[in-house]
């Protein structure tokens, strides 16, 4: 069993490999100190908690570096310092607008991110639309929301632990938990989830080609845009309808509603599941911790908020921006029109920030993680992901003291050509 987590190892050939880029782009501006090099990141599939080789090293010796990747063209820099991440993420001459159009070199065949969706604008539109969801999403929703995540996890890991063991988590709890609260959330009746859960399949996959996804993309916007219509005839106390009625109103256009609910029903389907089942991976894995925690239940907000740190959730990186103007980042001139990506992963891992980053440390107390990221475009679900994530994990342990792996970590198989990871299953005993 790992009680510290290594970073995967680098492979030469192919994770790293660098080229020279012939024009000298660092420094200060005004005086560049010599050849960049271009590292060229395929982003391979990772196993288990095994975090990125390439990014375990930028972060330590070249927290601002330029990368290739698979798709798309050219370069662009790659951020990877904790404190750089939170400057660049938190200043507004790095636009996410400027990406719509831009064939920025990534990770997937094809754009995640709709072109109006709330991701890839800048204020002041992104500021209404988050403005918008605040107000529908407010606390009289979250705290109803509260009691009924818990009520329905209780259910769930009863319904698990009535079956033999094993019992694999994902299918019988953090699956159809995330799907049960988004589709509260945003008023989706169950008999559509299947569909749903198809369509962000492909969308979320790294490998998908842009002529299915762009099809797969139609049919989740026709869903949404007749789900609207519905909504405004049948108006139901959820987000989508709240949402739904200042559309109708003009405080949002019919674009912008229907990325925004693909944007929130992808990743609450995707990421809740991943990261709940993924943190009771880690927990049984570092058994250590685990007493700890078992010891102390106290514990488990801060323990969530290492889990965020440590577990590196996603493959490669999100959405890159674009200097409006040249702007120095640690020590380096990011000239006006450059695309930048920016490693919340990496910056999570960052040795200044944090003492043993690889290793997982339930007490930890050092800063916050970034694992929602920084900044106008922190993410929408961090809260709702903290309280599924709080219920399923207190849940478990209040009820089953002696839950254990049900077979040896290695053989726990792994989601493989997706953006987000986590675990395929997580066979459990009790
Ligand atoms: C473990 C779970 C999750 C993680 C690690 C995560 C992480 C992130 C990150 C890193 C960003 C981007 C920050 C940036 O662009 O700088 C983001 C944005 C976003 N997330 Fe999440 N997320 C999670 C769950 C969710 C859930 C459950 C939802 C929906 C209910 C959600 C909806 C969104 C949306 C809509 C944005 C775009 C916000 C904006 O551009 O203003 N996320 N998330």
């Amino acid at each position: 069993m790992r009680e510290t987590e290594r970073p995967a190892t680098e492979r030469p050939a192919t994770a790293g490999s660098a080229v020279p880029l012939p024009q000298a782009r660092t420094g200060d501006g005004s005086c560049p100190v010599g050849p960049v090099t271009v590292h060229y990141w395929p982003v391979d599939h990772l196993d288990a908690l095994d975090f990125d080789p390439l990014l375990h090293r930028l972060v330590r010796e070249e927290p601002v570096a330029l990368v290739r990747m698979r798709f798309g063209e050219g370069h662009a820099w790659l951020v990877t310092r904790y404190e750089y991440v939170k400057e660049v993420t938190s200043d507004p001459r790095f636009s996410r607008a400027l990406t719509v159009g831009r064939p920025v070199t990534g990770m997937t065949p094809h754009n995640i991110a709709p072109a109006r969706g709330i991701g890839r604008t800048d204020a002041p539109d992104h500021t209404r639309l988050r403005r918008l969801v605040a107000r529908a999403f407010n606390r009289k929703r979250a705290a109803a929301l509260r009691a009924e995540t818990e009520a329905i996890t209780e259910r769930l890991v009863d319904g698990m632990m009535s079956h033999a063991a094993p019992a694999d988590l994902a299918e019988h709890v953090s699956g159809p938990l995330s799907e049960r609260v988004i589709g509260k959330l945003l008023g989706v009746p169950r008999g559509d989830l299947d569909r749903l859960q198809q369509w962000r399949a492909v969308i979320l996959s790294t490998d998908a080609s842009p002529e299915r996804s762009s099809t797969v993309k139609a049919d989740i916007a026709a869903y949404f845009r007749q789900l609207a219509d519905h909504r405004l005839r049948e108006p139901g106390d959820d987000l989508f309808s709240e949402l739904s009625s200042a559309q109708a109103g003009g405080a949002l256009s019919r674009p912008e509603l229907v990325s925004l609910s693909v944007m929130i029903v992808l990743n609450a389907l995707d990421q809740v599941r991943n990261q709940c089942t993924s943190m009771v991976y880690a927990l049984l894995t570092h058994p250590v911790q685990l007493a700890a925690l078992r010891a102390d239940p106290g514990l488990l907000p801060s323990a969530i908020e290492e889990l965020l740190r440590f577990i590196p959730q996603r493959s490669g990186v999100g959405m890159p921006r674009i200097a409006t103007e040249d702007v120095t980042v640690g020590g380096v001139t990011v000239r006006a029109g450059d695309a930048v990506y920016v490693s919340y992963l990496a910056a999570d891992r960052d040795p200044a920030v944090f003492t043993d980053p690889d290793r997982l440390d339930l007490t930890r107390d050092e800063a916050p993680n970034l694992a929602f990221g920084h900044g106008p475009h922190y993410c929408l679900g961090a809260s709702l992901t903290r309280m599924q994530c709080h219920a399923v994990l207190s849940t478990l342990l209040r009820k089953a003291p002696a839950l254990r792996l049900a077979l040896p970590p290695e053989q726990v198989r792994w989601r493989r050509g997706t953006v987000n990871r986590g675990p395929e299953a997580l066979p459990l005993a009790w």
